[in-house]
Protein backbone atom coordinates (compact mmCIF):
# COMPACT_ATOMS: atom_id res chain seq x y z
CA UNK A 1 0.00 0.00 0.00
CA UNK A 2 1.87 3.31 -1.16
CA UNK A 3 1.16 6.66 1.06
CA UNK A 4 2.18 10.16 0.23
CA UNK A 5 6.31 9.78 -0.17
CA UNK A 6 8.88 10.98 2.78
CA UNK A 7 11.69 13.50 1.77
CA UNK A 8 14.78 13.09 3.71
CA UNK A 9 17.88 15.78 2.91
CA UNK A 10 20.90 13.82 3.74
CA UNK A 11 24.32 16.06 3.05
CA UNK A 12 22.33 18.53 0.73
CA UNK A 13 20.55 16.21 -1.35
CA UNK A 14 17.08 15.51 -0.95
CA UNK A 15 15.86 11.67 -1.29
CA UNK A 16 12.54 10.49 -1.69
CA UNK A 17 11.58 7.34 0.06
CA UNK A 18 8.32 5.33 -0.05
CA UNK A 19 5.96 5.31 2.92
CA UNK A 20 3.67 2.29 3.80
CA UNK A 21 0.81 2.44 5.36
CA UNK A 22 -0.30 -0.52 8.01
CA UNK A 23 -3.52 -1.65 8.58
CA UNK A 24 -3.73 -0.04 12.48
CA UNK A 25 -1.18 1.28 13.88
CA UNK A 26 2.18 3.91 12.74
CA UNK A 27 2.76 4.10 8.86
CA UNK A 28 6.91 2.81 7.70
CA UNK A 29 9.29 4.93 6.04
CA UNK A 30 11.06 2.55 3.55
CA UNK A 31 14.60 3.31 4.22
CA UNK A 32 15.49 0.52 1.65
CA UNK A 33 17.04 2.19 -0.99
CA UNK A 34 18.40 4.87 1.66
CA UNK A 35 22.33 3.25 1.26
CA UNK A 36 22.00 2.99 -2.79
CA UNK A 37 21.28 6.63 -2.93
CA UNK A 38 23.25 8.28 -0.61
CA UNK A 39 25.95 5.63 0.48
CA UNK A 40 24.46 5.95 3.99
CA UNK A 41 23.21 3.46 6.32
CA UNK A 42 20.57 4.52 9.41
CA UNK A 43 21.25 3.72 12.96
CA UNK A 44 19.14 2.78 15.31
CA UNK A 45 20.47 0.13 17.87
CA UNK A 46 17.69 -1.26 19.84
CA UNK A 47 15.23 -0.38 16.82
CA UNK A 48 13.34 1.86 18.56
CA UNK A 49 12.30 3.17 15.32
CA UNK A 50 12.94 0.73 13.51
CA UNK A 51 10.48 -1.67 11.97
CA UNK A 52 11.89 -5.25 10.84
CA UNK A 53 9.41 -6.86 9.19
CA UNK A 54 6.06 -6.66 7.57
CA UNK A 55 3.65 -9.00 9.44
CA UNK A 56 -0.25 -9.88 10.00
CA UNK A 57 -0.08 -11.74 13.62
CA UNK A 58 0.17 -9.26 16.14
CA UNK A 59 -0.57 -5.73 17.46
CA UNK A 60 0.35 -3.73 20.14
CA UNK A 61 -0.90 -0.45 20.66
CA UNK A 62 1.65 0.56 23.50
CA UNK A 63 -0.23 3.80 24.55
CA UNK A 64 -3.07 2.88 24.52
CA UNK A 65 -2.43 -0.83 26.43
CA UNK A 66 -4.19 -2.69 23.60
CA UNK A 67 -2.47 -6.37 22.22
CA UNK A 68 -4.45 -7.92 19.70
CA UNK A 69 -3.79 -11.30 17.83
CA UNK A 70 -4.98 -11.74 14.20
CA UNK A 71 -7.50 -8.44 15.23
CA UNK A 72 -8.86 -9.93 18.37
CA UNK A 73 -8.37 -8.42 21.70
CA UNK A 74 -6.04 -10.65 24.37
CA UNK A 75 -8.95 -9.97 27.07
CA UNK A 76 -11.44 -11.77 24.94
CA UNK A 77 -8.92 -14.42 24.02
CA UNK A 78 -8.10 -14.97 27.54
CA UNK A 79 -11.95 -15.01 28.63
CA UNK A 80 -13.90 -17.23 26.23
CA UNK A 81 -10.52 -19.28 24.35
CA UNK A 82 -8.34 -21.91 25.61
CA UNK A 83 -4.68 -21.93 24.62
CA UNK A 84 -5.16 -24.37 21.47
CA UNK A 85 -7.35 -22.31 19.64
CA UNK A 86 -5.03 -19.06 20.58
CA UNK A 87 -2.52 -21.30 19.18
CA UNK A 88 -5.00 -22.34 15.71
CA UNK A 89 -5.57 -18.53 15.51
CA UNK A 90 -2.24 -17.23 15.44
CA UNK A 91 -0.95 -20.02 13.01
CA UNK A 92 -3.97 -20.11 10.58
CA UNK A 93 -5.27 -16.40 10.85
CA UNK A 94 -8.67 -17.44 11.77
CA UNK A 95 -10.81 -18.49 14.90
CA UNK A 96 -11.18 -22.32 14.53
CA UNK A 97 -14.38 -23.79 13.67
CA UNK A 98 -15.42 -26.56 16.63
CA UNK A 99 -14.61 -29.04 14.21
CA UNK A 100 -11.47 -27.89 13.13
CA UNK A 101 -10.23 -27.49 16.86
CA UNK A 102 -11.28 -31.43 17.23
CA UNK A 103 -8.95 -31.83 14.30
CA UNK A 104 -6.05 -29.61 15.61
CA UNK A 105 -6.45 -30.68 19.34
CA UNK A 106 -6.12 -34.39 18.37
CA UNK A 107 -3.25 -33.45 15.65
CA UNK A 108 -1.23 -31.65 18.96
CA UNK A 109 -2.23 -34.26 21.36
CA UNK A 110 -0.59 -36.96 19.21
CA UNK A 111 2.61 -35.57 18.90
CA UNK A 112 3.30 -34.89 22.70
CA UNK A 113 5.52 -37.83 23.29
CA UNK A 114 9.21 -37.44 22.32
CA UNK A 115 11.99 -39.75 21.01
CA UNK A 116 12.37 -42.03 24.02
CA UNK A 117 16.19 -41.75 23.44
CA UNK A 118 15.78 -37.50 24.08
CA UNK A 119 15.61 -38.38 27.91
CA UNK A 120 19.29 -39.17 27.66
CA UNK A 121 20.00 -36.06 26.98
CA UNK A 122 18.55 -34.63 30.17
CA UNK A 123 20.52 -37.37 31.94
CA UNK A 124 23.56 -35.59 31.00
CA UNK A 125 23.42 -32.15 32.40
CA UNK A 126 23.88 -31.76 36.56
CA UNK A 127 20.84 -32.22 38.12
CA UNK A 128 21.82 -28.55 39.10
CA UNK A 129 21.55 -27.12 36.01
CA UNK A 130 19.10 -24.09 35.04
CA UNK A 131 16.44 -25.36 33.67
CA UNK A 132 16.77 -22.93 30.79
CA UNK A 133 20.13 -24.18 30.02
CA UNK A 134 18.55 -27.67 29.69
CA UNK A 135 16.04 -26.37 27.54
CA UNK A 136 18.25 -24.28 25.18
CA UNK A 137 20.03 -27.77 24.65
CA UNK A 138 17.12 -29.90 24.56
CA UNK A 139 14.86 -28.15 22.09
CA UNK A 140 18.21 -28.02 20.24
CA UNK A 141 18.55 -31.53 19.93
CA UNK A 142 15.27 -31.49 18.38
CA UNK A 143 15.96 -31.22 14.83
CA UNK A 144 18.48 -34.28 15.18
CA UNK A 145 15.27 -36.62 16.08
CA UNK A 146 12.95 -35.23 13.54
CA UNK A 147 14.56 -35.42 10.00
CA UNK A 148 11.40 -35.65 8.32
CA UNK A 149 10.20 -32.01 9.30
CA UNK A 150 13.34 -29.96 8.81
CA UNK A 151 13.04 -29.19 4.96
CA UNK A 152 11.60 -25.24 5.15
CA UNK A 153 10.81 -25.07 1.53
CA UNK A 154 8.12 -28.02 2.21
CA UNK A 155 5.24 -26.42 3.42
CA UNK A 156 3.86 -29.95 4.65
CA UNK A 157 7.07 -30.54 6.53
CA UNK A 158 6.71 -26.62 7.87
CA UNK A 159 3.38 -27.01 9.77
CA UNK A 160 4.29 -30.83 11.02
CA UNK A 161 7.45 -29.02 12.55
CA UNK A 162 5.18 -26.49 14.33
CA UNK A 163 2.65 -28.38 15.57
CA UNK A 164 5.40 -31.02 16.96
CA UNK A 165 7.07 -27.93 18.53
CA UNK A 166 3.74 -26.34 20.50
CA UNK A 167 3.03 -29.97 21.32
CA UNK A 168 6.48 -31.00 22.70
CA UNK A 169 7.54 -28.01 24.72
CA UNK A 170 5.18 -29.42 27.59
CA UNK A 171 6.78 -32.55 27.73
CA UNK A 172 10.30 -31.12 27.44
CA UNK A 173 9.56 -28.53 29.85
CA UNK A 174 7.70 -31.08 32.17
CA UNK A 175 11.29 -33.32 31.85
CA UNK A 176 13.38 -30.42 32.64
CA UNK A 177 11.46 -29.54 36.00
CA UNK A 178 11.04 -33.42 36.71
CA UNK A 179 15.41 -33.79 36.51
CA UNK A 180 15.46 -30.77 38.47
CA UNK A 181 14.23 -32.16 41.23
CA UNK A 182 15.10 -35.85 40.89
CA UNK A 183 11.66 -37.57 39.81
CA UNK A 184 11.00 -39.78 37.16
CA UNK A 185 9.58 -38.74 33.87
CA UNK A 186 6.18 -38.60 33.66
CA UNK A 187 4.56 -39.40 30.07
CA UNK A 188 1.89 -37.18 28.57
CA UNK A 189 -1.91 -38.56 28.96
CA UNK A 190 -3.86 -37.67 25.70
CA UNK A 191 -7.08 -37.69 26.92
CA UNK A 192 -6.28 -34.66 29.00
CA UNK A 193 -6.20 -30.96 27.75
CA UNK A 194 -2.86 -29.22 26.82
CA UNK A 195 -2.78 -27.51 30.51
CA UNK A 196 -4.10 -30.63 32.13
CA UNK A 197 -1.80 -32.31 30.29
CA UNK A 198 1.45 -30.34 31.23
CA UNK A 199 0.34 -29.75 35.18
CA UNK A 200 0.00 -33.46 35.68
CA UNK A 201 3.30 -34.05 33.70
CA UNK A 202 5.14 -31.68 36.46
CA UNK A 203 3.07 -33.05 39.64
CA UNK A 204 2.20 -36.50 39.18
CA UNK A 205 4.39 -39.05 40.46
CA UNK A 206 3.98 -43.04 39.22
CA UNK A 207 3.20 -44.10 43.23
CA UNK A 208 -0.04 -41.76 43.55
CA UNK A 209 -3.21 -40.97 41.24
CA UNK A 210 -3.15 -37.83 40.32
CA UNK A 211 -6.24 -35.01 39.51
CA UNK A 212 -5.71 -31.98 37.72
CA UNK A 213 -7.40 -28.90 39.63
CA UNK A 214 -9.76 -26.97 37.11
CA UNK A 215 -8.93 -23.59 38.71
CA UNK A 216 -5.16 -24.45 38.97
CA UNK A 217 -5.73 -26.24 34.90
CA UNK A 218 -7.72 -23.00 33.79
CA UNK A 219 -5.17 -20.18 35.24
CA UNK A 220 -2.33 -23.27 33.54
CA UNK A 221 -4.02 -22.10 30.51
CA UNK A 222 -4.25 -18.45 31.05
CA UNK A 223 -0.95 -18.22 31.71
CA UNK A 224 -0.04 -19.48 27.93
CA UNK A 225 -2.27 -17.19 26.48
CA UNK A 226 -1.12 -14.60 27.94
CA UNK A 227 2.25 -15.18 26.48
CA UNK A 228 1.80 -16.81 23.26
CA UNK A 229 2.95 -14.12 21.09
CA UNK A 230 4.26 -10.28 20.91
CA UNK A 231 4.90 -9.58 17.87
CA UNK A 232 8.40 -8.28 17.27
CA UNK A 233 9.59 -8.95 20.86
CA UNK A 234 13.63 -9.74 21.02
CA UNK A 235 13.18 -13.66 21.09
CA UNK A 236 10.57 -13.62 17.97
CA UNK A 237 13.01 -11.23 16.40
CA UNK A 238 15.92 -13.31 17.02
CA UNK A 239 13.91 -16.39 15.77
CA UNK A 240 13.27 -14.45 12.89
CA UNK A 241 17.09 -13.62 11.94
CA UNK A 242 18.37 -17.18 13.33
CA UNK A 243 15.54 -18.66 10.20
CA UNK A 244 16.19 -16.08 7.81
CA UNK A 245 19.08 -17.80 6.73
CA UNK A 246 17.59 -21.04 5.97
CA UNK A 247 18.03 -22.99 9.76
CA UNK A 248 15.66 -25.25 10.62
CA UNK A 249 12.96 -24.66 12.73
CA UNK A 250 13.78 -26.75 15.80
CA UNK A 251 17.35 -24.87 15.80
CA UNK A 252 15.64 -21.34 15.59
CA UNK A 253 13.78 -21.89 18.62
CA UNK A 254 16.27 -22.78 20.35
CA UNK A 255 17.83 -19.35 19.72
CA UNK A 256 14.42 -18.13 20.55
CA UNK A 257 14.86 -19.88 24.18
CA UNK A 258 18.65 -18.35 24.79
CA UNK A 259 17.42 -14.94 23.80
CA UNK A 260 14.16 -15.13 26.19
CA UNK A 261 16.60 -16.34 28.92
CA UNK A 262 17.72 -12.88 29.81
CA UNK A 263 16.30 -10.48 32.82
CA UNK A 264 15.15 -7.55 30.61
CA UNK A 265 12.77 -10.48 28.80
CA UNK A 266 11.59 -13.63 29.83
CA UNK A 267 13.79 -14.09 32.74
CA UNK A 268 12.61 -10.97 34.34
CA UNK A 269 9.12 -12.93 35.97
CA UNK A 270 12.05 -15.19 38.30
CA UNK A 271 13.70 -11.90 38.14
CA UNK A 272 10.38 -10.10 39.41
CA UNK A 273 9.66 -12.84 42.20
CA UNK A 274 13.18 -13.12 43.90
CA UNK A 275 12.73 -8.85 43.91
CA UNK A 276 9.56 -9.44 46.04
CA UNK A 277 11.02 -12.35 48.26
CA UNK A 278 14.25 -9.53 48.38
CA UNK A 279 11.99 -7.02 49.79
CA UNK A 280 10.11 -9.46 51.96
CA UNK A 281 7.40 -6.59 53.63
CA UNK A 282 5.50 -3.74 52.71
CA UNK A 283 7.27 -1.41 55.56
CA UNK A 284 10.29 -2.14 53.22
CA UNK A 285 9.30 -0.85 49.66
CA UNK A 286 10.59 2.64 50.34
CA UNK A 287 13.87 1.55 50.22
CA UNK A 288 13.55 -0.34 47.24
CA UNK A 289 11.64 2.12 45.54
CA UNK A 290 14.69 4.72 46.35
CA UNK A 291 16.98 2.13 44.82
CA UNK A 292 14.92 1.90 41.65
CA UNK A 293 15.31 5.82 41.15
CA UNK A 294 18.31 6.59 42.07
CA UNK A 295 20.66 6.87 38.82
CA UNK A 296 23.83 5.68 40.54
CA UNK A 297 22.30 2.47 41.66
CA UNK A 298 21.42 -0.61 38.55
CA UNK A 299 18.88 -1.94 40.79
CA UNK A 300 15.58 -1.19 38.55
CA UNK A 301 12.14 -2.98 39.56
CA UNK A 302 11.66 -5.60 38.15
CA UNK A 303 8.37 -6.10 36.31
CA UNK A 304 7.60 -3.01 35.96
CA UNK A 305 8.37 -1.10 32.80
CA UNK A 306 8.19 -1.90 29.21
CA UNK A 307 9.81 -1.09 25.84
CA UNK A 308 6.49 -0.64 23.98
CA UNK A 309 3.66 -0.24 26.86
CA UNK A 310 3.74 3.14 28.18
CA UNK A 311 0.41 2.15 29.85
CA UNK A 312 -0.80 -0.87 32.14
CA UNK A 313 0.25 -3.88 30.00
CA UNK A 314 -3.01 -5.81 28.94
CA UNK A 315 -1.75 -8.92 30.29
CA UNK A 316 -0.95 -8.08 33.90
CA UNK A 317 -5.07 -6.58 34.15
CA UNK A 318 -5.94 -10.23 33.41
CA UNK A 319 -2.81 -12.03 35.22
CA UNK A 320 -3.40 -10.00 38.20
CA UNK A 321 -7.22 -11.53 38.63
CA UNK A 322 -5.47 -15.15 37.75
CA UNK A 323 -3.36 -14.12 40.66
CA UNK A 324 -6.00 -13.90 42.57
CA UNK A 325 -8.17 -17.02 41.82
CA UNK A 326 -5.01 -19.14 42.38
CA UNK A 327 -4.26 -17.58 45.70
CA UNK A 328 -8.40 -17.98 46.21
CA UNK A 329 -8.21 -21.39 45.57
CA UNK A 330 -5.27 -22.23 47.56
CA UNK A 331 -6.01 -21.02 50.49
CA UNK A 332 -3.30 -18.68 49.79
CA UNK A 333 -5.01 -15.74 49.69
CA UNK A 334 -2.76 -13.44 52.70
CA UNK A 335 0.41 -14.68 50.88
CA UNK A 336 2.87 -11.77 52.48
CA UNK A 337 4.31 -11.71 48.80
CA UNK A 338 0.86 -11.08 47.29
CA UNK A 339 1.01 -8.31 49.95
CA UNK A 340 4.24 -6.61 49.01
CA UNK A 341 3.13 -6.95 45.32
CA UNK A 342 -0.02 -5.10 45.86
CA UNK A 343 1.75 -2.60 48.15
CA UNK A 344 4.87 -2.30 45.41
CA UNK A 345 1.96 -1.54 42.62
CA UNK A 346 0.22 0.81 44.61
CA UNK A 347 3.17 3.06 45.42
CA UNK A 348 4.61 2.79 42.16
CA UNK A 349 1.43 3.99 40.07
CA UNK A 350 1.24 6.93 42.32
CA UNK A 351 5.44 7.68 42.60
CA UNK A 352 5.93 10.95 40.71
CA UNK A 353 9.11 9.02 39.37
CA UNK A 354 6.71 5.87 37.66
CA UNK A 355 4.12 8.34 36.08
CA UNK A 356 6.70 10.26 34.51
CA UNK A 357 8.44 7.25 32.81
CA UNK A 358 5.12 5.69 32.40
CA UNK A 359 6.51 2.94 33.94
CA UNK A 360 3.66 0.57 34.56
CA UNK A 361 3.36 -3.08 36.13
CA UNK A 362 3.67 -5.73 33.12
CA UNK A 363 3.23 -9.29 32.67
CA UNK A 364 5.72 -11.14 34.78
CA UNK A 365 5.32 -9.12 37.27
CA UNK A 366 1.96 -11.19 38.90
CA UNK A 367 2.60 -13.98 36.70
CA UNK A 368 5.89 -15.05 39.83
CA UNK A 369 3.37 -15.10 42.81
CA UNK A 370 0.63 -17.54 40.85
CA UNK A 371 3.37 -20.14 39.21
CA UNK A 372 5.34 -20.19 42.62
CA UNK A 373 1.33 -20.37 44.59
CA UNK A 374 0.80 -23.39 41.69
CA UNK A 375 4.17 -25.32 43.21
CA UNK A 376 6.78 -24.18 40.47
CA UNK A 377 10.14 -23.03 41.12
CA UNK A 378 11.52 -19.84 40.36
CA UNK A 379 13.94 -21.32 38.18
CA UNK A 380 11.08 -22.76 36.14
CA UNK A 381 9.40 -19.64 35.46
CA UNK A 382 10.85 -18.35 32.08
CA UNK A 383 10.79 -21.98 31.12
CA UNK A 384 6.99 -21.62 31.09
CA UNK A 385 7.25 -18.82 29.05
CA UNK A 386 9.30 -20.26 26.27
CA UNK A 387 7.11 -23.18 26.38
CA UNK A 388 3.77 -20.60 25.51
CA UNK A 389 5.92 -18.54 23.35
CA UNK A 390 6.62 -21.14 21.10
CA UNK A 391 3.35 -20.87 18.70
CA UNK A 392 4.32 -16.92 18.26
CA UNK A 393 8.36 -17.81 17.30
CA UNK A 394 6.64 -20.57 14.89
CA UNK A 395 3.77 -19.09 13.71
CA UNK A 396 5.90 -15.74 13.12
CA UNK A 397 8.71 -17.77 11.46
CA UNK A 398 6.01 -19.68 9.40
CA UNK A 399 5.37 -15.62 8.04
CA UNK A 400 8.65 -15.21 7.47
CA UNK A 401 9.83 -17.91 5.25
CA UNK A 402 6.77 -17.29 2.97
CA UNK A 403 6.66 -13.55 2.36
CA UNK A 404 8.56 -13.22 -0.75
CA UNK A 405 10.17 -10.25 0.38
CA UNK A 406 12.28 -12.90 2.69
CA UNK A 407 15.89 -12.53 2.31
CA UNK A 408 18.81 -13.32 4.57
CA UNK A 409 18.66 -10.83 7.84
CA UNK A 410 22.07 -9.24 7.56
CA UNK A 411 22.32 -5.23 9.67
CA UNK A 412 24.50 -3.10 8.53
CA UNK A 413 27.06 -1.09 11.29
CA UNK A 414 28.43 2.06 12.07
CA UNK A 415 32.40 1.25 12.30
CA UNK A 416 34.48 2.85 14.81
CA UNK A 417 37.35 1.02 15.03
CA UNK A 418 41.19 1.17 13.43
CA UNK A 419 41.38 2.14 9.61
CA UNK A 420 43.04 0.09 7.98
CA UNK A 421 47.18 -0.84 9.37
CA UNK A 422 49.57 -3.18 8.35
CA UNK A 423 50.39 -6.21 10.31
CA UNK A 424 54.24 -5.87 11.86
CA UNK A 425 55.67 -9.25 13.28
CA UNK A 426 55.64 -9.82 16.78
CA UNK A 427 59.40 -9.64 16.99
CA UNK A 428 59.10 -5.79 15.84
CA UNK A 429 56.03 -4.73 18.14
N1 LIG B 1 12.68 0.38 37.40
C1 LIG B 1 13.22 1.62 37.49
N2 LIG B 1 13.45 2.42 36.44
C2 LIG B 1 13.16 1.94 35.23
C3 LIG B 1 12.62 0.65 35.04
C4 LIG B 1 12.37 -0.13 36.18
N3 LIG B 1 11.86 -1.35 36.06
N4 LIG B 1 12.42 0.43 33.73
C5 LIG B 1 12.84 1.54 33.09
N5 LIG B 1 13.28 2.45 34.00
C6 LIG B 1 13.77 3.81 33.68
C7 LIG B 1 15.17 3.75 33.13
O1 LIG B 1 16.14 3.90 34.14
C8 LIG B 1 15.17 4.91 32.16
O2 LIG B 1 15.36 6.10 32.90
P1 LIG B 1 16.18 7.33 32.24
O3 LIG B 1 15.38 7.74 31.05
O4 LIG B 1 16.18 8.35 33.34
O5 LIG B 1 17.52 6.79 31.91
C9 LIG B 1 13.74 4.94 31.61
O6 LIG B 1 12.94 4.31 32.63
C10 LIG B 1 13.57 4.19 30.30
O7 LIG B 1 14.13 2.89 30.43
P2 LIG B 1 14.90 2.13 29.28
O8 LIG B 1 15.79 1.09 29.88
O9 LIG B 1 15.52 3.12 28.34
O10 LIG B 1 13.68 1.46 28.54
P3 LIG B 1 13.75 0.20 27.60
O11 LIG B 1 12.58 0.31 26.70
O12 LIG B 1 15.09 0.06 26.97
O13 LIG B 1 13.58 -1.03 28.62
C11 LIG B 1 12.70 -2.78 29.93
C12 LIG B 1 12.43 -1.76 28.81
C13 LIG B 1 11.51 -3.75 30.02
C14 LIG B 1 13.95 -3.62 29.58
C15 LIG B 1 12.89 -2.05 31.28
O14 LIG B 1 11.74 -1.34 31.61
C16 LIG B 1 13.29 -2.99 32.41
O15 LIG B 1 14.48 -3.31 32.56
N6 LIG B 1 12.29 -3.46 33.25
C17 LIG B 1 12.54 -4.45 34.27
C18 LIG B 1 12.63 -5.81 33.65
C19 LIG B 1 11.27 -6.35 33.24
O16 LIG B 1 10.33 -6.32 33.99
N7 LIG B 1 11.20 -6.90 32.01
C20 LIG B 1 9.99 -7.57 31.50
C21 LIG B 1 9.44 -6.95 30.29
S1 LIG B 1 7.81 -7.61 29.90
C22 LIG B 1 8.01 -9.27 29.43
C23 LIG B 1 9.00 -9.51 28.36
O17 LIG B 1 9.05 -8.80 27.34
O18 LIG B 1 9.76 -10.46 28.48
Amino acid sequence: MHHKNALVEVDGQSVELKVRAGSVGPNVVDIGSIYRQTKMFTYDPGFTSTASCESKITFIDGDEGVLLHRGYPIEQLAEHGDFLEVCYLLLYGELPTAAQKKDFDYRVTHHTMVHEQMSRFFTGFRRDAHPMAVMCGCVGALSAFYHDSTDITDPHQRIVASLRMIAKMPTLAAMAYKYHIGQPFVYPKNDLDYASNFLRMCFAVPCEEYVVNPVLSRAMDRIFILHADHEQNASTSTVRLAGSSGANPFACIAAGIACLWGPAHGGANEAALNMLQEIGSADRIPEYIARAKDKNDPFRLMGFGHRVYKNYDPRAKIMQKTTHEVLGELGHKDDPLLQVAMELERIALTDEYFIEKKLYPNIDFYSGITLKAMGFPTTMFTVLFALARTVGWIAQWNEMIEDPEQRIGRPRQLYIGEPHRDCVRMTER
